[in-house]
Order: structure tokens, then C-alpha cells, then sequence
């Protein structure tokens, strides 16, 4: 299975997203590789803490940037899952990865400016549906707040925007703001590997929603 944890804005969780998902699939048992498809090289950077501080279970991580189609399809020969980590802002990694994954997941603040974001998703999805007709793409929001006064708005609000794009598929499951997901990416951990109950939750309730 290919997934691309991919969106065309910075900063909108998409390593974090890729490295959690990575370890909690590995715990299960699955033969993962993660695909560091960004220049910014930051899945490598959380990979080399990770294999200094020998932590199990052990993940393979591939760096490969341009176009990924190929390297996708040999690797998923030989792994459960294969997860690609792209740069925001087309990507030439999204459009090539996506032309053979079975998935997208768009991981996007509840911010107009990520939001915006979501037609030029749009435009990239529906062609590649043309290579890939059967591609899913979820949206997942990220670092949504945990203010219990602001965060049903905040989600309706979400809901509201990208419900407009009926190509993408709205997750249930939601990252909030916790620091503990900013505390693993320096020591080449994950969330599921703390003891913060509520972000493992989250990222399991992710896995089982997706995979
Ligand atoms: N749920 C969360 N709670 C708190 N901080 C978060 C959360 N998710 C991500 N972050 C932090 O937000 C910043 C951006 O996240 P990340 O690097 O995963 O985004 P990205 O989409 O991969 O960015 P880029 O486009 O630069 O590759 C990082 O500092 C990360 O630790
Ligand atoms: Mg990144």
C-alpha cells in the first residue's frame, strides 16, 4: 500500500503526520519503509535520532526526490507500507507519488490560508484521477485547538469549508495542538511511544479509520 502525506502548504503537519503513522503501523507488525521525498530532509533527520537512540521497532527510510512513480511501485513490492513524506507547495513528488498510491492524506490546519490551499489540491487530484481513478484522498485536520470553548466552532468551520470539495473525504479522526507532537520529532520518537494518552489516541484513531 502506497500513502502520500501530502498538501500544497507548509507547515501543515504533513511530517509529523508521516513519522507517527510510521511507528504505530511498525508496532502492528507491518514491514514499513517511510519515503523522504522533501529537500528540507526532515523525516531524515527524525530518523538518524531515531537509529542514535536505537529505538524498536526499526522502520526503513528512503530518500528519493523528482519523480518517485517508479521507486513507489518497486517498493511496494517489498514492504506492507510505503509512506512518502512530500514538500508542501506542488510538488512534483505529490503529483508523480500520486499517480500511484492508494492514498492521500491532506493534513490542513483550520486556517484560511491552508484552507485556500485545498484548489490547488483540487486541480492536482483531478489529474491525476486521470492516471489513478481510483485514489482516495482524505483530509485530515491538524493542530486543531484544544480550547473547549473554540473547538466545536473551529471544527464546524472546517467541516463547512472543505465539505464544498467533494473529491476529498473528510476524516473523523483529528491531531489538536499538544506540544508532546513537537517533543518526539528532536529524539526520533512518536506520540504512540509516550505516555501522552490523549496524542496516541489520536494517531491510532487516524490508523483505524485509514488503514
Ligand atoms: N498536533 C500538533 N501539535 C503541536 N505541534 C505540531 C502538531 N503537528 C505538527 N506540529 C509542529 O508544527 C510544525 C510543522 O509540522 P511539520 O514539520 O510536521 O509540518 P510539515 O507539513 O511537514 O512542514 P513542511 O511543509 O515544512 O514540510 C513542527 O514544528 C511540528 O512539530
Ligand atoms: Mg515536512
Amino acid at each position: 500500500m502506497i500513502v502520500i502525506i501530502g498538501c500544497n502548504k507548509g507547515g501543515a503537519a504533513k511530517t509529523t503526520t508521516a513519522i507517527n503513522i510510521a511507528v504505530a503501523l511498525a508496532n502492528q507488525g507491518k514491514d514499513v519503509c517511510l519515503v523522504d521525498a522533501d529537500a528540507q530532509r526532515s523525516s531524515s533527520r527524525w530518523y538518524a535520532e531515531r537509529e542514535e537512540n536505537k529505538l524498536k521497532p526499526q522502520i526503513t527510510l528512503i530518500e528519493k526526490r523528482d519523480n518517485i512513480s517508479q521507486t513507489l511501485k518497486l517498493l511496494n513490492e517489498k514492504f506492507d507500507v510505503v509512506l512518502v513524506d512530500v514538500a508542501g507547495r506542488n510538488s512534483k513528488e505529490l503529483i508523480t507519488g500520486g499517480t500511484v498510491a492508494d492514498m492521500i492524506i491532506a493534513p490542513h490546519q483550520c486556517s484560511q490560508l491552508d484552507l485556500d490551499t485545498l484548489t490547488e489540491l483540487q486541480i492536482q487530484v483531478d489529474a491525476i484521477r486521470n492516471l489513478n481513478p481510483n485514489l482516495k484522498v482524505y483530509c485530515y485536520q491538524t493542530m486543531a485547538t484544544t480550547n473547549p470553548i473554540l473547538r466545536d466552532k473551529e471544527r464546524n468551520e472546517f467541516l463547512e469549508f472543505v465539505s464544498e470539495f467533494e473529491d476529498f473525504e473528510i476524516l473523523k479522526s483529528i491531531a489538536h495542538y499538544r506540544k508532546v507532537y513537537r517533543d518526539v520529532m528532536s529524539d526520533g520518537r512518536s506520540v504512540v511511544e509516550t505516555n501522552n494518552e490523549l496524542a496516541k489516541n489520536e494517531v491510532l484513531s487516524l490508523m483505524k479509520e485509514v488503514f
